[in-house]
Parts: structure tokens; sequence; C-alpha cells
């Protein structure tokens, strides 16, 4: 009989599958069948709680998360504030604050059972101290989570000094994907041609790419539809996303549907930011007000790989947050009107194993042979996961476990009634 080094028992799977025991072995899952026949140094039986790979942040910005404050708080809460006072925050920053900020946010994210994270880091300042610091951050929390970095050109990569410049510097460094945002450019031809030099830079390296794009209201933005050609042209299929893209809530549905046969073409993967989607869009309008968050529903239909990310946690653009990617996923469910049953699992999907695809993590999942990284969720299933924001009972990494919380639950003490325990499951 093999002795494993820890079994999960009774776990139930995303999937729906029940009753199963996860032998762990090495780091990695060695085993994944009902009444697993064999012994283990440790053994916990999960009772019917849902385990899930951990979560995943598709969208993230790291140097900025926990500066809430600093100098001064987002007055109007809009967007263009929220760049202006990152704007003033620059020249002050620090390599020592970065870090400090990044790895207490790594802390509050491992916590919650995210264990992946794609942060996008501005290279706009000629010092590169934010990519310095995360560079380091992300050498130091290697053993606990995946710290994926964007070369993102904040202010511009034709419209900022230097930036063209600064980002072949950052990805010289380490910083692994190419960034862009192309509606920030001066003009919307500047921003194509924005597109297409960032889409050759990126074949040329054999980088991914991930631009901030359309994230505007603006129907008539059309960044999206050359990142898709520009993904066909250049042959990279599957290794570019579309972040934001909130233009497309806006779009003509006609030419909307062209686009989303363009998209598909191009196998470009989208993440939407719903928290941030719902409280900067729309800023313009009066009422009705748009909602702003891109087109998840359909281009999931049209079978495009789509996650939710978190975007911003308590910095000038977010005065809210926890890292907590169930919140995220709640917010994106309701913002889609995803309440349909398939529709709830694949909200779940968007914050775990889509966004997975997304980073391409390797060995990520439930499959024999996969890393043991695993969340243990005080839920029956990925709705009730949702609709609890369920507790994060153990978060294991590599099979060993680096975080665990009591269960959350409340003693009643009513007069005329027992004393009874709730734990708000069905
Ligand atoms: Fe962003």
């Amino acid at each position: 009989m093999t002795t494993l080094d820890l079994i999960l028992r009774n776990a139930v799977l995303p999937d729906g599958r029940t009753g199963l025991d996860i032998g762990v072995k090495d780091g990695r899952i060695a085993a994944l069948e009902r009444s697993l026949p064999a012994s283990a140094r440790r053994e916990i039986d999960v009772g019917g709680c849902l385990v899930s790979p951990p979560f995943v942040d598709a969208h993230f910005h790291m140097d900025s998360t926990l500066s809430l404050g600093q100098p001064r708080l987002n007055q109007s809460g809009t967007l263009l504030e929220g760049i202006a006072l990152w704007g003033e925050l620059k020249p002050h920053l620090t390599q020592a604050a970065l870090v400090e900020r990044a790895l207490r946010y790594c802390d509050w994210a491992v916590g919650r059972g995210l264990l992946a994270i794609r942060s996008h880091v501005d290279i706009c300042d000629p010092r590169l101290l934010a990519v310095e610091a995360l560079l380091q951050v992300k050498r130091t929390v290697a053993p606990y989570l995946d710290l994926q970095l964007v070369a993102f050109p904040q202010d511009g990569y034709l419209r900022s000094p230097d930036a063209v410049a600064l980002l072949d510097r950052a990805l010289e460094m380490g910083v692994d994907v190419v960034g862009g945002i192309p509606h920030f450019e001066r003009t919307m031809a500047d921003g194509a041609d924005s597109v297409r030099r960032l889409c050759a830079l990126a074949t040329e390296r054999g980088a991914l790419v991930d631009m901030h794009c359309d994230e505007s209201d603006d129907p008539l933005s059309r960044h999206v539809e050359t990142l898709a050609a520009e993904t066909v042209r250049h042959g990279l299929h599957g290794r570019v996303t579309g972040s934001h893209l909130t233009s497309m809530h806006s779009m003509d549905n006609y030419y909307a549907s062209k686009l989303l046969d363009l998209m598909a073409e191009a196998q470009l993967n989208v993440v939407a930011n719903p928290l941030i989607n719902i409280t900067l869009q729309g800023r313009h309008d009066t009422y009705p007000k748009r909602r702003g968050m891109t087109r998840v529903k359909e281009q999931m239909a049209r079978g495009l790989t789509v996650a939710f990310g978190q975007d911003c946690v308590m910095d000038p653009w977010y005065p809210l947050g926890s890292g907590d990617m169930l919140d995220v996923a709640a917010m994106g469910l309701h913002v889609a009107q995803m309440t349909g049953v398939a529709e709830i699992g694949a909200c779940f999907q968007a914050v775990t194993a889509n966004a997975a695809r997304i980073l391409q993590l390797e060995r990520y999942g439930l499959d024999i042979g996969c890393h043991a990284d695993l969340v243990v969720l005080q839920a029956s299933d990925p709705a009730e996961a949702i609709r609890l924001r369920a507790t994060r009972l153990y978060v294991l990494r590599r099979g060993r476990i680096v975080a665990q919380a009591p269960k959350a639950e409340a003693t009643l003490d009513l007069p005329g009634r027992a004393t009874t325990t709730v734990d708000w499951r069905l």
C-alpha cells in the first residue's frame, strides 16, 4: 500500500463529482478516487466541502495596491482622477514601500486561496522602480504564489516620453508579458499603431501579450479589432489577451457580432474586471447608466477564454477589495446577469481555470500529476462558494498547508429556543 503525504477525504469538486479522496505525494496530486485505499502521514476529512484548484487573478496592479490615500484620496472616484493621482504618487515611490505593500497584499491573497496573479507594472518611470520592486517580490513569493508581470505603459506607449525604450528595458530585466494601453494614446491612429508595434515586439521576443484595451464607453473605439487582427497576422493565436474591452458594451450590435467572429478566429483571451468596470464606466451617462462591462456571456458562448480580474485593491482607482476572487466572481455574475445554473459555474471558472489558462500556468487543476495547489472551501458547490464568499478552510501549495481558517458560524441564543449553530449553508 502506498504511503502518501496527505489525503483530503470526501471532497466535492467544482465539476460536481462528490465523495472523492485526493491523495498528495511530493507536492503533486497522486490519486483521485472514492474510498482511496491508501494511508498518509496526515488525513483531513473535508466532510463534503468543495475542493478547488486555487483562485487565479488574471488582471491586477500590484505596484499601486494598498496605496489608498497616498498622497490623497480620489475625490471624484473617476478613472481619470485615479490616473492623475497615480502620476502624483509615482515620483515619491520608494522600492522599500512598494515591496512592503506588495508582500502584504500577497499575504492577503494566500489567505483567500489566491495563488497566482498576473500583475501589470507601470514602466513609465525612468527609474523603473516598480519593475525592480515587483521582480524582487516575484522571487520572494515564488514558493507560495505565482506572480506574472506585464510591462504596462500606463501613460501611453507612444504618448509618454521614453516609454518605448523603458518597455524594452523592463522586458530585458525579466518582465514576462507585453502590455499596452491603446485607448490612452493621443489619437485612434496612434492607438492602432501602438498595438501593431507591441504585437510585433511580442512576436520577436516570443512573449505573451495583455493590453488594457478600449477601457472606455466609446462605442467607436476599435482597438480590440486591431489587437485581434494583429494576433492573426503574427500567428499569436491564444497568446494575446484583451483586458477590460469595456467599449464592447456600448458597440452597435451588428458590428459586435462581426467583431466576435474575428476575436474567435484570433482565439483572443478576454479579461473583464467587474468591480472596476461597474464603478468606473458610464460616468458620463445620466440615466439609464450603462454597466460598462464587456460582453462576457456572448464571448463565452463564442468559445473565447474569459476570466474575471480584480484589477485594483485599495489604490487610486478603487478604495475597496481584499484579494477575494469570490467577490469578483459575484460581481461579474450580477453585472453579466449570469444566474443560470451553468452560468454560475462559468463565473467560478472565470476566477479559476479560465484565468489559469490565460496565464498559461503549468500543472494547474485537479488531474493526477497536477501541482497539489488546492483550496478547501466551506461550501458544497461553486454557487454556494460565490454566494457565501465561503471561508477558505485550508489553502495548500505544493501539498503543504500554507493557510487555514476556522469555520464561519454563529451560535444563536434566542429567547424561547434552544441554543443553535448557524453556518449559512443550505
Ligand atoms: Fe488594469
